[in-house]
């Protein structure tokens, strides 16, 4: 294991520009226009799993975007890690609040700046370089691992599912192993156990065929943005409680264990208020910051428009208000279970003055699973021996809609050991990753591997 380390530390620049390049691949899934992008991505990372030594590369159509796989199964008597990653990265707007330009990763203050450079190109390809070390100075790996990387993860993995059920047999693996979250903080490596779901809905109000002069007909028609304003305002109470009926009844309650277990972390609530510029920190009453973060659900407007927004004043009543609305679930809620409540919930607060439509976009389940298995104990020495600490263990608020599709179709457990840092501006402008997170990852990553290939096939 040794040699594999020091390959790793020599290497250490190489990385990087290896990297860059990946990063300059323009894969923003949420975009028509980058189609072809995403299709070079998909190459590109199939190119690179070819390099590293995996075989059986192939990009495998599905009805979007291609999934890339490949494996190195010929460590006998090991168990079979499934290793799940995205190549797919989030639009850049607005463009104009980047510092260097999003696909020119640029190295400053030790952190590459770039989108994808955290979530997740940067930390797939950690994975690989980890394979690489091994097959460079090993000629093999010490486990079997089949390498799975999709093309759809930031629009909600729609056709994954599907896919899962049809390759059950080529997927087969004792473990899934994912990088693509955040550590609790810089210095405080964590491996995550629970992520929240996710529904999306666009709401539409229409009140008349085209905008009104406000001073003709102000007063005598409902005014659009007014009324989106009023539904949004009755989905939560004041303390933060939503509102739609039946909207908690599946929310498994949090544990006094669990409970006690997050006031030890080291969070400190003013620096973490501080960081995100809010003037005070808000959420449903009765719980704490992390509490509201991990394990309650969310409503949240994510977008809105109507009327006039431009310089001046403009006396008019929009024809039309549109918002972008999403709930985060925890266990056990269920995205379809909790879209129809919503929906009712619209058609009964709707007025009769305007027309109302709510469409579904995408969403995923939420995942929670125990974390006293043998895989997460070998994640937490091989995070120990890159870290030099070790994990901490956490929820996270954010959603991968196909982890619990792993869980329920492969019946395997998922390791989540992330090296992003909740202040990396995944999803924002300046997206960056720490390089030493990054190398200190694929130094943990590769004794993952040894860890797991030592364990016996379960
Ligand atoms: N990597 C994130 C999810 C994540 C972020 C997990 C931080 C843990 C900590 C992923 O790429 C993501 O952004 N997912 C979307 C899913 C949605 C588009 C269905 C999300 O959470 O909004
Ligand atoms: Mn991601
Ligand atoms: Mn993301």
């Amino acid at each position: 294991m040794l040699n594999v380390v020091d390959h790793i530390h020599t290497n250490r620049d190489r990385y990087i520009e290896e990297l860059k390049q990946y990063l300059a691949i323009p894969s923003i899934s949420a975009l028509p226009q980058h189609k072809d992008d995403l299709r070079r991505c998909a190459d590109w990372t199939a190119g690179e799993m070819r390099r590293i030594g995996l075989e059986n590369v192939k990009l495998i159509e599905t009805p979007g975007n291609p999934v890339v796989y490949g494996d190195w199964l010929q460590a006998d008597g090991a168990p079979t890690i499934l290793f799940y990653g995205h190549y797919d990265v989030q639009p850049v707007d607005p463009l104009e609040l980047w510092e260097s330009p999003p696909f020119e990763a640029t190295v400053r203050d030790g952190e590459l700046y770039a989108r994808g450079a955290a979530d997740d190109k940067g930390q797939v390809f950690m994975h690989f370089k980890a394979i690489e070390a091994h097959m460079k100075k090993n000629g093999r790996l010490p486990v079997n691992i089949r390498v799975m990387i999709e093309g759809e993860e930031e629009v909600g993995s729609a056709h994954l599912d599907e896919f899962i059920r049809a390759h059950k047999r080529d997927l087969a693996a004792d473990v899934v192993v994912i990088s693509d979250s955040a550590m609790f903080d810089r210095g405080v490596p964590s491996i995550c156990y629970s992520l929240r779901g996710l529904v999306y809905f666009q709401i539409d109000v229409r009140g008349t065929k085209s905008d009104l002069h406000s001073g003709v007909f102000g007063g005598a028609v409902a005014n659009p943005a007014f009324v989106l304003g009023q539904m949004l305002a009755q989905m939560k109470d004041r303390g933060g409680r939503i509102k739609i009926p039946g909207f908690y009844e599946d929310v498994v309650p949090l544990t006094e264990e669990e409970r006690t277990a997050w006031r030890m972390l080291p969070f400190n609530e003013k620096k973490y208020r501080k960081d995100l510029g809010a003037p005070r920190l808000f959420g449903e009453s009765g719980y704490t910051t992390l509490e509201r973060a991990w394990a309650r659900p969310t409503f949240e407007v994510n977008g809105l428009l109507s009327g006039f927004t431009g310089e001046g004043a403009k006396t008019v009543i929009p024809a039309v208000a549109m918002a972008k609305v999403s709930m985060r679930l925890v266990p056990n809620q269920h995205p379809d279970r909790i879209a129809t409540l919503f929906e009712n919930y619209v058609r009964k607060t709707a007025p009769k003055t305007v027309n109302v439509t709510v469409t579904r976009m995408h969403g995923g389940k939420p995942w929670i699973t125990s974390y006293d298995n043998p895989f997460v104990q070998a994640a937490g020495r091989a995070i120990e021996q890159g870290f030099g600490k070790p994990p901490v263990f956490c929820r996270e608020g954010g959603s991968i809609p196909v982890v619990s599709t792993f869980q329920e179709e492969l019946g395997v457990p998922a390791v989540l050991f992330g090296v992003g840092l909740p202040d990396e501006n995944a999803h924002a402008p300046n997206e960056r990753l720490d390089l030493d997170n990054f190398h200190n990852g694929i130094v943990a990553s590769a004794i993952l591997y040894q860890e797991i290939g030592s364990m016996g096939r379960p």
